[in-house]
């Protein structure tokens, strides 16, 4: 029995998808924790793209069990497009390949409409959010106003919380926000259809989870976001609303931090942000396009463009140590082929100090300026090889040059979006 967590070490959109996909050969139990639709997970297999925004990334592979945990916050119509889309292109065709917890968050119209016009309200302090309702939803987890699954699926239950929250969420739409009202016959009976589709999914998953981990089941924690869009250890504000660290986690899906083997954090060769927030190594140059064409680093849920700059060790010792890192997936290697020089941001300038333990206040970030070191770059095209001995010498070199800085080993280096396109040193379901 293995249990093997897997986040990003960014702010998200680090390849996560692609690899859970991967792993998800040595898995039995594939688990979304925490998010919700704001995440978008691309998966490419034999050149056929799948974006998903809720269900796991394992879905592909038949036989296993994905499993939608309570830390989730879900948006029904997106997660039964999902369903519906995959079934129409030939996936889960075996309804008891997709588990829904009971205590997972619904997202709620009232939750998208005050995102949206808190956003708009913010002028130029804008998180930059995703506009799916997060934020809101998680909010009313919080304050125990929230409607789960469970409430979702028995009609009595869900009439009464849609009324009281109502109440409550249009005198605030319309009276603080200045937003239309959401009216109650529309959502009830659009949810009420919703809540057919999904009943059939539902179960109460911590103890489905637990049972299979003490049958000695191979799971797969699949992470949304990444460490620095967490709610506590992130750059707040400019965060989402949930845990997406590996303790989030234990609390997501029930699981006890002593049954967790292996935190495997996925970190891009550089850097992305898609949103507001400070990014100390943010390119606002050539390099910086370079970057966002030759890596596609549009969003896969916006279709924003993403920010782009070189690799901060800086934020990935911290977010090393605040996973507990076991090992690292690099991905995206490919992308810095054909560059002269890489550059390592290995300190903050700030005032007249150089930090290299990371600030977590927002406010200094935003002042402080990146410290480089410069390595050789490469030219070769590698997003065919696939040992580590066939990269270019300075490919190596900087993959070694971050293992040290990490003090983490890199297990596996992604080098192009496709499931093949991989150089495996080593598979942690094999050594745990
Ligand atoms: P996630 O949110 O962490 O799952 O990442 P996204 O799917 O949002 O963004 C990663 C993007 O990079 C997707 O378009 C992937 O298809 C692509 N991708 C993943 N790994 C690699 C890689 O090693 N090289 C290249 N060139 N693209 C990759
Ligand atoms: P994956 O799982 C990148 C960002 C948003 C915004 C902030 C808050 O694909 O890596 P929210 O809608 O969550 O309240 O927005 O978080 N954000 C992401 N950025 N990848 C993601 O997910 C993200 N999910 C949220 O852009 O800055
Ligand atoms: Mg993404």
């Amino acid at each position: 029995m293995s249990t093997l967590v897997l986040v990003g070490t960014q702010w998200g959109d680090e390849g996560k998808g692609k690899i859970v996909d991967l792993l998800t050969e040595s898995a039995d139990l594939v688990i979304r924790f925490q998010g919700g639709n704001n995440a978008g997970h691309t998966l490419v297999v034999e050149d056929e793209k799948f974006v998903f925004h809720l269900i796991p990334s394992g879905i592909l592979h038949a036989g296993k069990i994905s499993v939608i945990g309570n830390g989730v916050v879900i948006d029904p119509a997106v997660l039964i497009e999902e369903i519906t889309s995959l079934k129409k292109r030939g996936y889960l065709a075996d309804d008891s390949g997709l588990a829904i917890s009971r205590d997972a968050h619904i997202i709620m119209p009232y939750h998208k409409a005050i995102d949206k016009a808190r956003e708009e309200s913010r002028g130029g302090k804008k998180i930059g959010t995703t506009q799916r309702g997060i934020g809101p939803a998680y909010e009313d987890k919080a304050s125990r106003k929230g409607i789960r699954v469970e409430d979702l699926i028995d009609e009595t239950v869900f009439k009464e919380k849609l009324e009281d929250n109502l109440k409550e969420k249009n005198a605030y739409l319309k009276k603080v926000l200045n937003a239309d009202e959401i009216d109650f016959d529309e959502v009830f009976k659009q949810y009420s259809d919703f809540a057919e589709t999904i009943a059939k999914y539902a179960i109460d998953s911590q103890d489905f989870i637990n049972k299979k981990i003490k049958k000695k089941k191979n799971l797969l924690l699949e992470g949304a976001q990444g460490a620095l869009l967490d709610i506590d250890h992130g750059t707040y504000p400019y965060v989402t609303s949930s845990n997406t660290i590996s303790g989030g986690a234990c609390t997501g899906a029930g699981i006890s931090p002593r049954n967790i083997d292996y935190v495997l954090g996925i970190t891009k060769a550089y850097t992305t942000r898609v949103g507001g927030g400070p990014f100390v190594c943010e390119l606002n140059d050539d390099m910086g396009e370079f970057l966002q064409e030759n890596g596609g680093e549009f969003g896969a849920t916006t279709g924003r463009p993403r920010r782009c700059g070189w690799v901060d060790i800086v934020q990935l010792q911290y977010t090393t140590a605040v996973n507990g890192l076991d090992g690292i997936a690099l991905t995206k290697l490919d992308v810095l082929s054909g560059l002269k020089k890489i550059k390592i941001c290995t300190g903050y300038r700030y005032n007249d100090n150089v930090l290299t333990d990371f600030p977590s206040s927002a406010k200094i970030l935003e002042e402080c300026t990146p410290v480089y070191e410069e390595l050789d770059g490469f030219e070769e095209d590698i997003s065919e090889i696939k040992e580590f001995d066939k990269l270019p010498e300075n490919a190596k070199l900087y993959v070694k040059r971050l293992e040290e800085l990490l003090e983490t080993k890199v297990v596996m280096i992604s080098v192009g979006c496709k499931r093949s396109q991989i150089i495996m040193l080593e598979n942690p379901f094999s050594v745990i």
